[in-house]
């Protein structure tokens, strides 16, 4: 998908995904409620979909990673133990005039980018102007506009570096207003001091007020399968290394919440934590790096629009962190970040807990407090690449235009329509019968309202790989015509194959090829 003008493609999707059942605004009747969205009846499917695939890579997989499903509200003692209560925090700036909050960090990113951007243009223009005798790496290391764009990343990043390590929020500050950030709406330089910001959501338990005690909607579901560490040890009779799955929701009180469904106060995490033997976490680190990026493009995303991105600081509990970054319509960002998570977090349990988080191993003959590899991927933000990725607008040969999911046909919602020419003459009788044969393996949706023309375009714009019409011939000849939603060809096919033609095509083990 090209990335120009990409506030429109974002404005496209996001209509589209209203209009065609995938997202709704939470509680629209009551004009909304910010930062949350409901999946309607295609959406769910397809989050379904891409939620099975993910726990079959990871659990069915791999015979040494199980799953879990913990429940949200956890003992306080947890968001004390892993930082969360002390450290879970967003740097936060408001423009005076605008009033508009911010997330100094990410002004700052931005800032980054922008900078990073003069450099692909100037690179760009080069390129243009001296066509084939240009010398890319020559130019990036003698150009002076490139050089003097570099060093000043450089410089940049050492100082944001040094103030978030520092948690030094007027250093943060100053860098804003050295970098002469504007505010977008109101085109001033007009700021607050930078504030921290706890993004935990609380809540109370127990009916009576002095009984009650606060506890948290949990803010990641890691620490579910932290605190069962030692459950799913005793019981499941895996040694390390080995993995423990788990998708679940997670709710961030985001002050700064934008970009429909990719940044949310209530989102889905499908997280994996990986356990093994200290001394080995940065192979394995790198091993779950390449093994998440296979993932990531088995969906059908382009190479070009995937990539690593190392953590400037990394959280409290880790010694190494990278981001996979996706081409999104507004841009690269974090779709799932991995982190090599240190033994922090079984040891801030076992302290708190006052309960042995270790692992006997029997070949080095000692016990050990475990490492751990994270895998975390946002399930929310995944579903918005799908979208991203698969939504074209196509202008077709006879001048007409279609817009059309081209989803990986694993992932479609609805994986075939079972559309009768006429809405009489035995045809809808003949099409009941194939949706009765197709519906106990695949989710099918029945269609006779409306010309096939239009019936073609409405499964287009939901992505169903398969449109399967009955007509007149069918009767005699038990064949029906099946269309498929890319080439748009269709084909004659005896009804006896259909089980077999659609199973083929979207079977999971297609992913990827
Ligand atoms: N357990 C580690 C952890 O939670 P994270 O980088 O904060 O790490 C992991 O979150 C993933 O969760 C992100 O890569 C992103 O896909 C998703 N995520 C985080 N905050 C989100 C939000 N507010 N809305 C939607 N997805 C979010």
């Amino acid at each position: 998908m090209s990335k120009d003008n990409s506030a429109n493609i974002l404005q496209e999707i996001i209509s589209h995904a209203k209009e065609y059942g995938f997202v709704f605004p939470s509680s629209e009747i009551y004009d909304g409620l910010g930062a949350v969205y409901d999946y309607g009846q295609y959406g769910v499917e397809l989050k379904k979909n891409i939620q099975d695939y993910w726990w079959r890579s990871m659990v069915q997989l791999h015979e040494n990673i199980v799953g879990l499903d913990a429940a949200i509200f956890m003992h306080p003692k947890t968001w004390k133990a892993s930082g969360h209560v002390d450290a879970f925090n967003d740097p936060l700036v408001d423009n005076k005039d605008s009033k508009k909050r911010y997330r100094a960090d990410v002004l700052i990113e931005e800032a980054i980018v922008k900078m990073e951007d003069k450099i692909t243009k100037e690179v760009d223009k080069a390129a243009k102007k001296f066509g084939e005798t240009f010398d890319k790496a020559m130019f990036l290391q003698t150009n002076p506009n490139v050089l003097r764009n570099k060093e000043k990343i450089t410089a940049t990043e050492a100082r944001f570096k040094a103030a978030l390590e520092a948690n030094d929020m007027a250093e943060l500050r100053q860098i804003i207003i050295d970098l002469e950030i504007v505010c977008p709406i109101s085109g001033t330089r007009n700021w607050t001091d930078v504030r921290q910001f706890n993004l935990m959501f609380s809540t109370q338990v127990g009916a009576v007020a002095d009984e009650s005690e606060t506890i948290y909607l949990r803010p990641e579901t890691a620490q579910g399968i932290f605190v069962n560490f030692l459950n799913v040890l005793n019981t499941s009779r895996q040694r390390i290394p080995f993995g423990i799955a788990q998708v679940g929701k997670a709710f961030r009180n985001e002050v700064v919440a934008r970009q429909f469904i990719f940044r949310t106060r209530e989102f889905e995490q499908m997280e994996m934590q990986f356990f093994v033997r200290p001394g080995t976490e940065m192979e394995w680190y790198n091993k779950w790096k390449e093994t998440r990026m296979a993932w990531h493009k088995s969906l059908g995303f382009e190479e070009s629009g995937l990539k690593f991105k190392d953590h400037v600081k990394v959280a409290h509990y880790a010694n190494a962190a990278v981001d996979i970054e996706f081409n999104f319509p507004f841009g690269y960002k974090e779709i799932e970040g991995i982190h090599s998570r240190t033994d922090f977090d079984l040891t801030q349990h076992q302290n708190l807990s006052g309960k042995k988080l270790q692992y006997f191993d029997p070949e080095l003959n000692e016990s050990y407090v475990p490492y751990v590899i994270e895998t975390s991927i946002g399930l929310n933000r995944t579903i918005l690449a799908v979208l991203s990725n698969s939504y074209q607008n196509e202008k077709l040969e006879d001048g007409t235009e279609r817009v059309v999911l081209k989803f990986p046909p694993f992932l479609a919602p609805i994986k075939a329509a079972i559309l009768p020419l006429v809405k009489k003459d035995g045809l809808p009788e003949k099409a009941r019968e194939i949706m009765d044969e197709l519906k106990y393996d695949h989710l099918c949706f029945y269609d006779e309202k409306d010309s096939i023309g239009k019936r073609y375009r409405r499964q287009d714009a939901i992505g169903t790989p398969f449109c399967i019409t009955v007509d007149h011939d069918t009767l005699t000849d038990n064949k029906v015509t099946i269309r498929d939603r890319d080439t748009m060809t269709q084909e004659r096919v005896a009804i006896s194959e259909l089980r077999r033609i659609v199973g083929e095509k979207v079977d999971w083990r297609k992913a990827g090829r």
